[in-house]
């Protein structure tokens, strides 16, 4: 796997192609390389080892060049050095390449045959002899046909030619590759991922297709040549981004800095008039609820239930006085959830509301109010506020915990010390992205995944299933892992992608082993776990993904993260609205 990045502007290129190659190494990082057209000449620098090394290099050149290309390499052909770096380049043409020529041997005795000099091992190379040897002749594009169909094997190509100082050719069999569109600048990328600090434009190309990148306007062609609209896709994953600071918002309203101490004013009840406490919500509301009920769990000696909330205003409820109702809700106007609500007030219970909207109604009804601070949250598909509301019941938990005396004073500060770090870690789990986007196809293509976890990590996979059904419109099924021998095994067929939640926490072991009973069906399993010292068993899995390292009770949220990505890609990859998915609405007022 290696990766690519084009940039055609009308401002010197080298520095932004630097940065998208650094978000590109996890693609590969045995060498990087760049090229550009300085004053009608191809300038090409190229080094061992990370993007790091190559941008050093460049510290005492000064690689001009309004229209370039880069690469960082996994290497296959041809040991990783910088003679076999990409760029490969003639007089006439320079050439990045991810994918592998398989008749590229073939070809290179012809060409040599033809008078070719080969200065690398690579198979790329013969690329570059292909399209300067059809340039003799023929116009620029009819080269680029008569290249492509030559080429057996996968390719994304971005070339750049000596003689046309506009333009950047992209071509795709097998690898991805993606357009970017900006202002007096366009790009190509092999994926989106490396082309988001510039923009959040983009078009994808499809097998076979190529395109000619100039700085402003983007051709598509077939493999015959001939034009094919494309679709411009914006990337809108604006809250997901957003969590960082909405999370450090809210910690900054309920975490006093100085004393570690957790500010909850005015709650209205006595700690010993509660005894019980019943969860209530719909939805990604009633997730947040699940994960808060093995939290009360492990930290306090309460009772905990949760209920759905269409299921809870109809049943037969055994009121309870010292029970307290938490109602969980972002809109904070879900008719379900108001109704559920609405009863309880009826009888008189204690009731509380974890909500965004602190105007709503559930918000005025309740007793009392825990807001979640994190700004509007405008797409459907909730992100943000799951976050927020488990971050709150988190919060809440660890407060009734403490002055229960369930949890000793140097436990309370350490809990919520740990907190701050939060925001943090989940930054750097965001960067988990470049590695979701390239297995979202998997997900796209599937008949059905499913997404296994225990403890705490049940809920998230509930949630994960539930953003990739309501945001890529395939089936998905969150399950306790230890469930699947009671049924659901029998739907794992090969190459059924499954996620496993196997954070190091005190469910590990029993989950890997229930990892393995999909593996020996046939499943295709992602695993995502938490960095650690400790080994992991991931023998026979598809691929990995590790969330930050952090105490228990804070990996809930940082699992959530790279699913919250897995069903952005995933619905961008078929080219759905984001915010917007198809039959929902984002705040559900009818029952
Ligand atoms: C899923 C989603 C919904 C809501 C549910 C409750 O992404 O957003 O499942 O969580 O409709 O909505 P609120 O939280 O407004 O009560």
């Amino acid at each position: 796997m290696c990766g690519i990045i084009g940039i055609t502007s009308n401002k010197p290129v080298s520095s932004a192609i630097i940065n998208s190659l650094k978000k590109l190494e996890y693609r590969g990082y045995d060498s990087a390389g760049i090229a550009t057209l300085t004053k009608g000449f191809i300038n090409e620098i190229k080094s061992e080892g990370r993007v790091d090394n190559l941008e050093k290099s460049l510290i005492n050149i000064k690689m001009e060049g309004t229209i370039g290309i880069g690469h960082v390499r996994w290497a296959t052909h041809g040991i990783p050095n910088t003679v076999n770096a990409h760029p490969h380049s003639s007089e006439t043409v320079s050439v990045v390449h991810n994918g592998i020529i398989e008749n590229s041997t073939l070809l290179k005795k012809h060409l040599i045959n033809k008078g070719h000099k080969f200065k690398s091992q690579t198979d790329t190379e013969v690329i570059v002899h292909l399209i300067t040897e059809y340039l003799k002749k023929d116009s620029l594009k009819d080269s680029i046909i008569k290249m492509l169909k030559q080429l057996h094997g996968s390719f994304a190509l971005g070339i750049i030619f000596k003689d046309q100082p506009d333009l950047i050719v992209g071509a795709r069999r097998g690898s991805p590759l993606a357009v970017g569109y900006g202002s007096n600048e366009n790009y190509l990328g092999s994926d989106s991922y490396s082309l988001k600090s510039m923009t959040n434009k983009i078009s994808y190309l499809n097998d076979g297709e190529f395109c000619v990148v100039k700085k402003n306007q983007v051709e598509f062609f077939d493999e015959n040549g001939t034009r094919v609209n494309k679709k411009v896709l914006e990337l809108s994953s604006k809250e997901i981004e957003e969590q960082p600071i909405t999370l450090k918002n809210c910690i900054k309203e309920y975490i006093d800095n100085i004393n570690n101490e957790i500010n909850i004013y005015n709650f209205p009840w006595k700690i010993n008039e509660i005894s019980s406490v019943t969860l209530i919500g719909c939805g990604t509301a009633y997730n947040s609820c699940l994960i808060a009920k093995y939290w009360f769990e492990a930290l306090t000696s309460l009772d905990v239930t949760t209920d759905v909330a269409s299921e809870f205003r109809y049943r037969k409820n055994r009121f309870k006085k010292n029970n307290l109702y938490i109602f969980v809700s972002q809109s904070g106007e879900t008719a379900d959830t108001y109704a559920a609500l609405d009863l309880c007030n009826k009888n008189d219970m204690k009731t509380a509301c974890i909500v965004n909207v602190i105007e709503s109604s559930i918000a005025r009804d309740s007793n009392f109010v825990l807001p979640i601070h994190c700004g509007p949250e405008i797409g459907v598909a909730s992100t943000k506020a799951f976050l927020g509301q488990m971050l709150v019941l988190y919060i809440l938990i660890l407060k009734l915990s403490f002055l229960r005396k369930d949890l000793d004073k140097n436990s309370y500060i350490q809990k919520t010390k740990n907190l701050k770090e939060l925001p943090k870690l989940v930054e750097k789990t965001l960067l988990t992205e470049s590695q979701i986007q390239s297995i979202s196809k998997t997900f796209a293509d599937a008949k059905g995944s499913m997404f296994l976890g225990r403890g705490f990590s049940y809920p998230i996979a509930l949630e994960g299933a539930l953003k990739l059904k309501e945001l890529s419109y395939t089936h998905a099924e969150g399950y306790p892992a230890g469930e699947m021998k009671h049924g659901p095994l029998a739907l794992i067929e090969d190459g059924m992608p499954v996620i496993v939640l196997a954070p190091k926490d005190l469910y590990h072991k029993k989950i890997i082993s229930n990892m393995q009973e999909v593996i020996a069906r046939g499943a295709k399993v992602l695993l995502i776990t938490n960095k650690s010292t400790d080994e992991v068993i991931s023998e026979n899995i598809w691929e990995k993904i590790e969330v930050e390292k952090a105490s228990d009770d804070l990996l809930p949220f940082l699992l959530t993260i790279p699913l919250q990505k897995l069903a952005y890609y995933t619905a961008l990859e078929k080219g759905y609205d984001i915010d917007k998915p198809r039959n929902l609405a984002k705040s559900v007022t009818v029952e």
